[in-house]
């Protein structure tokens, strides 16, 4: 291997409040030889994931937490460029969690080889780990049938773009909540939502008992907070809420107080309220890609994708995501 320089970025401070470009520095080294058991990936595009503003709370989420000097962590797909890992060659397209650089030098274990047919921006979104979280999220937790009424938060987001669309194709009324008039234009034009919401508006509770006048039954959770709240009230009996995430409270200083529902409402409707993390669904992971590709082919499935350019620029990237700078899944191309 060429002795190439590795640019990357380190969390200069644990921010408060909104992630900026002012809280990472970026350094450069020469690309370390990969010992027994690794291989040096050449980073092609990172994920950009409202996530790796909670990793850098002080306490862990599902994984250890982003400390100020580390590396910051993120998800991505490369290519292998040298190799001294049984399985991987050079060549081969890998993922993994590889950070915010242009090399990483990682063990043989903490890399997924991934067969890419089609376009490197679909491997990362509707038919990677964004699209496996919409389907399985939906389809396993939430177990919505045909007729009834599905809302779901951050719907022209990566994730929510997807559980919007599978909704649809499984026969839902669809409702999605986005950030001003344009993205909610562009929910009904392009994705042919039912109805859609701007809570930017305020009187959340209001819009969403209107647009849902038959009630919700499937409430798809990306936000938490506001939406959240005005969902438990407008709940049909038996109504499932599927806690994908929290990005309303991920640039908060302090943890809003918990939406006024819980627990009177859950237990007064009979609801059920389940969280998730799509690792735990990897095992199944092929035929859902599968699905999701078929409705693709069919298309029946759209994807969407924003990409920025340039690994100096993932700061700002992630910065623009909760500004609501993306529409579908936010990469970075290097
Ligand atoms: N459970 C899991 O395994 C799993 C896996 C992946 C992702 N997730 C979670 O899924 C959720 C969606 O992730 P994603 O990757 O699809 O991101 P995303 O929806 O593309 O996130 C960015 C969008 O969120 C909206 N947003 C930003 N700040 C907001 C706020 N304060 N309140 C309401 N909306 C806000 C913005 O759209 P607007 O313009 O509409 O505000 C923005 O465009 C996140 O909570 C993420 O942590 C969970």
């Amino acid at each position: 291997m060429r002795a190439n320089v590795n640019r990357y970025w380190v969390l200069r401070e644990r921010p408060t409040g909104l992630v900026t470009p002012a809280h990472f520095d970026m350094r450069e080294s020469p690309v370390r030889e990969p010992a027994d058991g690794e291989a040096v990936v050449r980073v092609r595009m990172l994920s950009i994931d409202p996530a790796n503003r909670a990793w850098m709370f002080p306490s862990p989420t599902y994984k250890a937490p982003v400390a100020p000097g580390d590396t910051m962590h993120g998800f991505g797909v490369g290519e292998i460029v040298a190799s001294r890992a049984q399985g991987l060659k050079v060549g081969d397209i890998v993922e993994g969690m590889v950070g915010w650089q242009d090399y990483a030098v990682l063990p043989v274990a903490e890399l997924a080889k991934r067969d890419i047919k089609g376009s490197i921006e679909h491997a990362m979104g509707v038919l990677g780990v964004t699209g496996l979280t919409a389907y399985f999220g939906l389809v396993e937790i939430g177990r919505p049938k045909a007729g009834e009424t599905l809302l779901v938060s951050a719907a022209a987001g990566a994730v929510g773009s997807i559980v919007a669309q599978i909704g649809r194709i499984l026969g839902c009324r669809v409702v999605g909540i986005a950030g001003g008039p344009d993205k909610c234009a562009w929910l009904q034009r392009e994705l042919g939502l039912d109805a859609a919401i701007d809570y930017r508006q305020g009187g959340l509770r209001k819009a969403v008992r209107s647009a849902c006048s038959n009630g919700v039954d499937v409430y798809f959770d990306n936000t938490g907070g506001e939406a959240l709240d005005a969902a438990l009230f407008a709940m049909n009996e038996r109504g499932r809420i599927v806690c994908c995430g929290n990005l309303s409270q991920y640039n908060a200083d302090r943890p809003a107080p918990g939406p006024v529902g819980v627990p009177g409402l859950l237990v007064t409707k009979r609801l059920r309220m389940e969280g998730f993390v799509v690792l735990d669904y990897f095992d199944r992971r092929e035929p859902a890609e599968r699905q999701l590709k078929a409705w693709l082919d069919e298309g029946k499935l759209k994807s969407f994708e924003t990409i920025v350019e340039g690994l100096e620029n993932a700061p700002r990237a992630l910065q623009q995501m909760f500004e609501g700078y993306n529409l579908g899944k936010l990469l970075v191309r290097l």
